[in-house]
This record gives C-alpha cells, sequence and structure tokens, in this order.
C-alpha cells in the first residue's frame, strides 16, 4: 500500500496581515510549516510534496529539506493541490493526502486515522463537529436556528485512493477536494478530529496556535526554544564619487563607502551577525570579495542568503539591534526608513528592529570623517528539531 501526501503551502496569507507568507510566519521561533512538518512526520508516507509560493522556493526548501520535494503552488488552493499532485507522480499509489500547512496541530494519529479511512473507504476527511449553536441570519437579523447534529467543519487532512481522486479533479475549483468528490457521486467518510485541526487563519488563530505550542513546550511536549545570539562589526573608509547605502538606503552624503559590493556596512555586519549566531562562519566565506559576482551586489542579497541559511538550521530572527558610528551624516533623519527596510529584507515585523547612530566626539577615525563602522547585535531563535537536516 502505497501513500503519497502533498501539504499546500503557496497561499499569502492575506487575512494574517504580515508581510511574509503565511507558512513562513513564525511561531515560538520557528515557520508555521515546520510545525506541520513536524506534527506529522511519524507517519509514513512514500513521498512528500509541498507546494510553496513561486518567490519562495528556496525558503521553503530550506524548511522540508530531505523531508520531501517542493514545487511552485498556483494562483488559488485548487490549483496548488493539482500542481502538488502532478509532481507527486500518483500514477501507481493507492492513497494521495492532501494537508494544509495552515493547520499545524493535526496530529500524525489523526492523519493515520484519516489515510486508513480512505484505503477502506475510498476518500475520507478530517472533521470536527459543530459546537456552537448555527443561526441562519440576513441583514443582521437571525432568520432560523439550524439543527447542528448533522453539521461538521471540514478540515485537512483529507485522503483520497489516487484513481477516485483523478476522476473528482477533472471537475472544476473547489475550497476542499471533498466537495469536487461529492460533485463526481463519490462517497466521502468522515473521521471526526480534535478542534486542534483548525486552520490558522486571523491573528487571532496564530496567537491560540501560539499558546498551545508554549504550554506543549512547558511541559515538554514539543521541541524547546533555542535562542543564539550573534555580533557583527564592518566599518569602510568613506569614497567620494559613491552613493552611501546603509541598512538598504540611500543616505544624502558628500560620499559613499569603498567597498567591493555597494559598500553597505549596515547590512554587511548584519550578515555577520546572523552567520555568527549560527556559527555558519563569516560573511568573507560565503561572498569572497575576490568573486567578481559581488561586484557593486547589492548587500541585501547576503542578508537573505544568510537568513536562509539560519533558517536551514531551525533558526529565525528575533530581533536586532544596531548602532552606525560616524560624525556625519546624522543618522536620526533615516533611521526610520533604514529600520524598515532592514526589517523588509529580515522578513520580520518593524518593531523587532532597531536602528541608531551615535558619533564619537571627534576620536578616531569615524572623528576624523574617515569612514563609518557599523555595529550589530541579533538574536535567532528556534527550535531544536527545527533543523532540515534532522
Ligand atoms: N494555499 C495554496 N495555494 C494558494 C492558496 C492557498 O497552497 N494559492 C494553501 C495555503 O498555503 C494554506 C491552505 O492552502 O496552507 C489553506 O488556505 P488558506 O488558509 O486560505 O491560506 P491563504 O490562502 O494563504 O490565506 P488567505 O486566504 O487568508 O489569503
Ligand atoms: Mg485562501
Amino acid at each position: 500500500m502505497s501513500n503519497l501526501l502533498v501539504i499546500v503551502a503557496a497561499g499569502s496569507g492575506s487575512r494574517l496581515g504580515r508581510a511574509e507568507p503565511k507558512a513562513l510566519v513564525s511561531i515560538g521561533g520557528r515557520p508555521l510549516l515546520s510545525w506541520t512538518l513536524d506534527s506529522v512526520s511519524t507517519v509514513a508516507v512514500d513521498r512528500l510534496v509541498v507546494t510553496a509560493p513561486a518567490d519562495r522556493l528556496d525558503a521553503v526548501r530550506e524548511i522540508v529539506g530531505a523531508r520531501g520535494r517542493v514545487v511552485a503552488g498556483g494562483e488559488t488552493r485548487s490549483a496548488s493541490v493539482r500542481l502538488g499532485v502532478a509532481a507527486l507522480s500518483p500514477e501507481n499509489a493507492d492513497v494521495v493526502a492532501i494537508h494544509d500547512a495552515a493547520r499545524p496541530l493535526v496530529s500524525a494519529a489523526e492523519l493515520g486515522a484519516v489515510l486508513a479511512a480512505a484505503g477502506r473507504s475510498g476518500a475520507a476527511i478530517a472533521a470536527t463537529p459543530v459546537v456552537d449553536t448555527v443561526k441562519r441570519a440576513a441583514e443582521g437579523q437571525v432568520r432560523a436556528t439550524v439543527d447542528r447534529r448533522d453539521l461538521f467543519g471540514a478540515a485537512t487532512p483529507q485522503a483520497f485512493r489516487w484513481d477516485l481522486l483523478r476522476r473528482a479533479l477533472e471537475g472544476g475549483d473547489a475550497t476542499d477536494e471533498a466537495a469536487l468528490c461529492e460533485a463526481a457521486g463519490i462517497p466521502v467518510s468522515l473521521v471526526p478530529v480534535s478542534r486542534l485541526a483548525f486552520k490558522i487563519t486571523t491573528p487571532e488563530d496564530l496567537e491560540l496556535a501560539e499558546a498551545i505550542l508554549a504550554a506543549r513546550r512547558r511541559r515538554g511536549e514539543a521541541p524547546a526554544m533555542t535562542t543564539r545570539v550573534g555580533i557583527g562589526f564592518d566599518a569602510h573608509p568613506f569614497a567620494a564619487g559613491r552613493e552611501l547605502r546603509l541598512g538598504g538606503v540611500a543616505v544624502p552624503h558628500e560620499s559613499g563607502l569603498q567597498g567591493h559590493s555597494d559598500g553597505d556596512a549596515l547590512l554587511h555586519a548584519l550578515t555577520d551577525a546572523i552567520l555568527g549566531a549560527a556559527a555558519l562562519g563569516t560573511i568573507g566565506d560565503h561572498f569572497p570579495p575576490s568573486d567578481p559576482q559581488w561586484k557593486n551586489a547589492d548587500s541585501a542579497t547576503f542578508v537573505a542568503r544568510a537568513v536562509a541559511l539560519a533558517r536551514g538550521r531551525g533558526l529565525e530572527v528575533g530581533n536586532v539591534d544596531a548602532v552606525i558610528v560616524a560624525e556625519a551624516p546624522r543618522i536620526a533623519p533615516h533611521a526610520a526608513r533604514i529600520r524598515a527596510r532592514v526589517a523588509e529584507i529580515l522578513g520580520v515585523a518593524e518593531d523587532a528592529v532597531s536602528v541608531r547612530g551615535t558619533s564619537t566626539n571627534g576620536l578616531g577615525f569615524t572623528g576624523r570623517g574617515e569612514g563609518l563602522a557599523a555595529n550589530v547585535i541579533v538574536l535567532l531563535v528556534g527550535g531544536e528539531s527545527g533543523k532540515s537536516s534532522a
């Protein structure tokens, strides 16, 4: 009996309202998707495919690691399911299961139960009984009370014998695969699951999941949170005729900073701090100045790569504090812009980033206006089993 699994993680999470796609949003120091993968990891599936936002394939690959393949998803959940299923090469499979990355608290036992039920009956979905009294309403007025005894919320995983899913997918789009089966006249059985199968959709859902995972951590039932601190320092001489780049933005000044890349000392110190916290070497190891591809490079590339490498170790940026040492220009008028851009490059909230300037009151090379220096400290947070190599 061969079981295949698609985890759909290509959505943007518009109702969650974060800059990051939902599957990459950090919960308790780990991306949402890594919790989902861990939750179902003890169920033996023959092949796993994860659908990812097309522009975040590398970030998702760092999280999935050797556990499965990552392919770009589509415009809708349905489109992502089709792309994921196609990438599984399901031709000889018995059962294909589909699961939302956005339901990280579904247990392996529940996935196992849905797979087994689909093996027996052909099509099965995880579902939770509706617990509230249900009203039908219009224009803010209750019109009727609906008998809830036969009402269920459809969740994932949903699993199907491959021949049936293939037939169902010939239909149009739907919000779940069970609806396509129903339309094709294929009977679907229900597997009651815990209400923890809820889908993280809104900010409150995220808070709820975070609280549950924190409680599990306290009881030793979830990987402990690790924190790692890193420090970075960089200094460059001023060079006439170059644009001054700090934290990924242009800062008006009579000269810029010398350097093989764009000379952005703040982003270089930040890259080193992230690599340092993860014990992954130095900026020079990863982006040698002797390599022509980094000539005049946008240093945001270095930061993004360091973040991806840290993520590969199950570590996410918690917060950053940066101090730019310069006699001129004054940093304060530009700090808000720099902070916003650094947060954007890191994919974290702005309140996780602090940027300020200081002078050395005329002392040293910065005091004489010969150059500028940047000090950055960064905290990385993560869970032990977040290591994708594990
Ligand atoms: N999904 C997907 N491809 C899409 C849309 C959704 O793979 N084009 C995935 C999501 O990543 C999620 C699951 O389908 O794991 C359920 O979708 P939903 O909760 O609606 O996620 P989003 O579409 O990302 O959120 P929103 O609707 O709030 O934008
Ligand atoms: Mg959606």
